[in-house]
């Protein structure tokens, strides 16, 4: 059986990515937040899945190498990875601080970086699938999203290269795009909105969310964790053998590549 690598995984999307894989795949799902990880793992588990947990910052090289440690310990070398670890909150241009800039390239950047260096190394010249969670805010120009939207567009770009590093052995890399998925990440933004008077007075968060997938996706309906997880699930699969290095929109038409 395939292993496979899931960070953030404690979260709306990545728990939906961990579940999806695990019909096909052992699964490593990892988190930083400790609790929320072990209780997604056991979930699965109580599902009858081959899953394990381990707590992992991704920001940190030592981190990310002890969660492979603790997948190829207890279900095997990992073959695949899904990389969905990711911070971001809306923020105006000119308030923007270095620390949150800083942060937020930490987790979603560097992140993706360090994982997808350590699968390489291990693979050594043998086939493995990576998918990196980019967003449609990587290809907006979004005013609020500056440290996020780049970050982003630069895990697109690193794609690529991991993509042509891995292609004569066989590592295939492609990144998702996902649009408006209503998570934790969604909630905090439309929370933001409110309180900073950005969003109609008297509505909710979720009121909000609608609102906005309503105004930015031509198809008019919000994407499901679930939608995301079976993109992310063919492109780790043998049915996507020949698509490397490419970035797949999941976003009801928001963004045409
Ligand atoms: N929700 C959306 O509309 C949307 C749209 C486009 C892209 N995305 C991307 O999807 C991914 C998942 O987001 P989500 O919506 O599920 O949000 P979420 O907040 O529910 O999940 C994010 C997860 O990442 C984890 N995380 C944060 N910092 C970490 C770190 N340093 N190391 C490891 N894990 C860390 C969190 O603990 C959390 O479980 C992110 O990369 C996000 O940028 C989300």
């Amino acid at each position: 059986m395939n292993v496979a690598l899931v960070t953030g995984a404690a979260g709306g999307l990545g728990a939906a990515v961990a579940a999806r894989l695990a019909e096909d795949h052992a699964v490593l799902l990892t988190d930083v937040n400790a609790e929320r990880i072990a209780g997604a793992a056991a979930k699965l588990a109580a599902g009858g899945a081959k899953v394990a947990h381990a707590v992992c910052d991704v920001s940190r090289r030592d981190s990310v190498q002890a969660a492979f440690a603790v997948a190829e310990e207890q279900l095997g070398e990992v073959t695949a990875l899904a990389n969905v670890a990711g911070v971001g909150k809306f923020h105006p241009f000119t308030e923007l601080t270095e620390e949150m800039w800083d942060r937020t390239y930490a987790v979603n950047t560097r992140g993706t970086f360090l994982t997808c260096q350590e699968l390489l190394r291990r693979r050594a010249g043998r086939p493995g699938a990576i998918v990196n969670i980019a967003s449609i805010g990587a290809r907006l120009g979004l005013e609020m999203l500056a440290d996020y939207g780049s970050s982003k567009a630069a895990v697109i770009e690193l794609t690529h290269t991991v993509a042509r590093i891995g292609a004569p052995s066989g590592v295939r890399a492609n990144a998702v795009m996902p649009g408006l998925i209503w998570t934790d990440m969604w909630r905090t933004t439309a929370e933001w909105l409110l309180a900073n008077g950005l969003a109609p007075a008297g509505a909710t968060p979720e009121q909000v969310f609608a609102g906005m997938a309503d105004q930015m996706i031509p198809m008019k309906r919000p994407q499901t964790p679930a939608d995301i997880a079976e993109t992310v699930a063919f492109l780790l699969s043998e049915k996507a053998a020949n698509i490397t290095g490419q970035t797949i929109a999941v976003d009801g038409g928001t963004v045409m590549t």
